[in-house]
């Protein structure tokens, strides 16, 4: 439910009462419980409109309050604040209702639009580096949300499938004579073997240059090649994808080559459009502040990363339909998008009411604060990284007797996999993050084990607990309604989350959620002896409510929870 709104519109009820003939700004949260559960701090503002004090203001907004429906008490504080507690009596239903619907009262936007996510976007002539991982994981999780809230997102894997090198990397495939796949399974060993050839022997050299040329005109063999490249490259890449338990197929895959036909009507657009000057031989546009140019066509005819990323523009805005187009891209290319975003406006690629926007992320860190690499200062294999992520997830675990092998594997999958993605979800995007394996896999802190063991602790609480369950709700006490109220936020939260393409936000809300809930839970027993029945009916109901929300919110960060930890 959306709870702002519910309480904005009782204070927009009290203006129009008070004859205040302003729109009110909205609430916010309290930062505090003593301060209540939401703020009103819009009487200031309105005191140099009004000519009045403001606590003047508010004296009279309160007045004018129904305090007997979503509201049940508010007090003046400070300048002209207005402190605001939510009735416990319609929290509980609020809750109650959340619990009987599927969506956990989370409404299905009535006006949907239609979101491009561009991500992943591997290079096939080398490996997947952390780079591709953290675009992977971010990703797949803004889809989730935009999908769970009603848009229709629609995944973009835009692949680089194209380019020189590949006349080099197909005319070593077809060298080495075998289908490719094992020579292939090291990719970066790969590249390095074919460079060797390259540089080694004129005529393999030669042979590569004709490739370039045969592939990009349509020659069979070389395209068949091609094709077998890129096949096994993205096998590599899916083996990935499904480690990572992400939603991305081969039918996302809009790579590179896609636009090749395109390509010239880019440049004949913005020719047309008096938008392009040549320096240098190359085709270039000149945006007014910016000293580099967009280059779109170099002097030997060829074209570039932003061509291609102009024609993918043009593509996803007029032939997708979409009205917000998000990259998920390493902040290193801001530059690039930045510019491509202007041009693709100024051209009329992309219609003004299109939002476009980069999701830029930081770099991945080891430890001692470097960039991520292997001992011998390599590109980690993605693959390896994982596999890791399972094998130490296994240590975490106590009686690893009381489950099969094959449990076992299972669930060591879903905490490995888990704390690796909620490590890199839960940080600000934009900043650059440290890779700490004891760090993410710890039971305590902001980590995906954390919310995972919450999660099968209250699954213990219905297992040990046999009897019909009542989700009749009464707030008790201060706990349990700070707890009601911070599960009624989950609409709210999950709304600033897309808007903000923020994922942190999510794990920000589940650490405070179950933070809340592991307090509750101490203080106030569920199944001990002496509590009442209609207690235990109404603390076994928020418990519920709080294990379907974790479950929910870590559904649209791709992390599966387990019934026993
Ligand atoms: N292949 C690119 C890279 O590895 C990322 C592609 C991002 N998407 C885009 N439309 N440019 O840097």
């Amino acid at each position: 439910m959306k709870l702002k709104l519910q309480i904005n519109q009782v204070i927009k009820d009290a203006f129009i009462k008070a004859n205040i003939e302003h729109k009110p700004m909205s609430v916010c949260e309290s930062t505090k419980p003593e301060f209540g559960d939401y703020q009103f701090n819009g009487a200031m503002a309105l005191s140099k409109k009004l000519g009045k004090k403001p606590r003047e203001i508010a004296t009279k907004i309160i007045e004018n309050l129904n305090l007997s429906g979503v509201l049940i008490k508010a007090e003046i504080a400070g300048p002209g604040f207005i402190n605001l507690w939510l009735n416990p009596l319609w929290i509980a239903i609020q809750c109650h209702n959340a619990l009987s619907d599927d969506r956990l009262s989370v409404e299905v936007r009535k006006t949907p639009i239609k979101v491009v996510v561009d991500y992943s976007g591997p290079n096939m002539a080398k490996q997947m580096h952390v780079g591709h991982l953290r675009s992977t994981i971010i990703g797949d999780t803004l889809v989730n949300l935009f999908t769970f809230l009603g848009d229709e997102a629609i995944r973009q894997n835009h692949i680089g499938d194209w380019g020189t090198q590949f006349g080099m990397l197909i005319a070593y495939l077809e060298e080495i004579g075998e289908d490719g796949s094992v020579s292939l399974n090291d990719l970066e060993q790969f590249y390095k073997d074919a460079k060797g050839r390259f540089d080694a022997d004129a005529d393999f050299a030669n042979r590569a240059r004709e490739y370039v040329v045969k592939i990009q005109s349509g020659d069979a063999h070389c395209l068949q090649l091609w094709q077998k490249f890129i096949d096994i490259s993205l096998g590599h890449c899916e083996e990935v994808y499904n480690k990572l338990d992400v939603k991305l197929t081969r039918e996302d895959v809009k790579a590179e080559s896609f636009y090749n036909d395109d390509l010239p009507n880019v440049v004949e657009k913005l020719q047309s459009k008096e938008m392009l000057q040549q320096s240098d031989g190359a085709q270039c546009v000149f945006l007014e502040g910016d000293e580099v140019p967009v280059i779109v066509q170099k002097s030997d005819g060829g074209y570039l990363y932003a061509t291609t990323d102009l024609a993918a523009l043009w593509y996803r805005a007029n032939i997708v339909g979409a009205k917000r187009i998000s990259y998920v891209v390493d902040a290193r290319q801001s530059g690039h998008f930045k510019q491509i975003f202007r041009v693709a406006k100024e051209a009329g690629f992309v219609a003004d009411d299109v939002m476009l926007e980069h999701i830029a992320f930081g770099t991945m860190m080891n430890k001692g604060g470097k960039p991520f690499k292997t001992r011998d200062g390599g590109t980690v294999k993605l693959i390896d990284l994982l596999d890791e992520a399972v094998i130490k997830a296994k240590e975490t675990i106590n009686d690893k007797e009381s489950y099969s092998k094959e449990e076992l594997e299972a669930l060591a999958k879903v905490i490995g996999i888990g704390a690796v993605k909620y490590a890199d979800l839960s940080i600000n995007r934009e900043s650059n993050y440290v890779f700490n394996w004891d760090k993410m896999l710890s039971f305590e802190g902001n980590t995906s084990l954390y919310m995972q063991y919450a999660y099968a602790r209250i699954q213990s609480i219905f297992r040990r607990f046999d009897g019909e369950i009542k989700s009749d709700i009464i707030i008790g006490d201060r706990l349990e309604h700070r707890l009601s109220v911070m599960l009624l936020r989950f609409e709210d939260m999950l709304i600033r989350t897309a808007l903000d393409a923020a994922p942190n936000q999510i794990t920000t809300y589940l650490y405070d959620l179950v933070t809340l809930f592991m307090r509750f839970y101490e203080q106030n027993p569920i199944l001990k002896d002496g509590v009442d029945e209609q207690t235990k009916m109404s603390r076994l109901a928020l418990a519920d409510l709080t294990a379907k929300t974790i479950k929910q919110g870590l559904d649209i960060l791709g992390i599966q929870v387990v019934n026993k930890l």
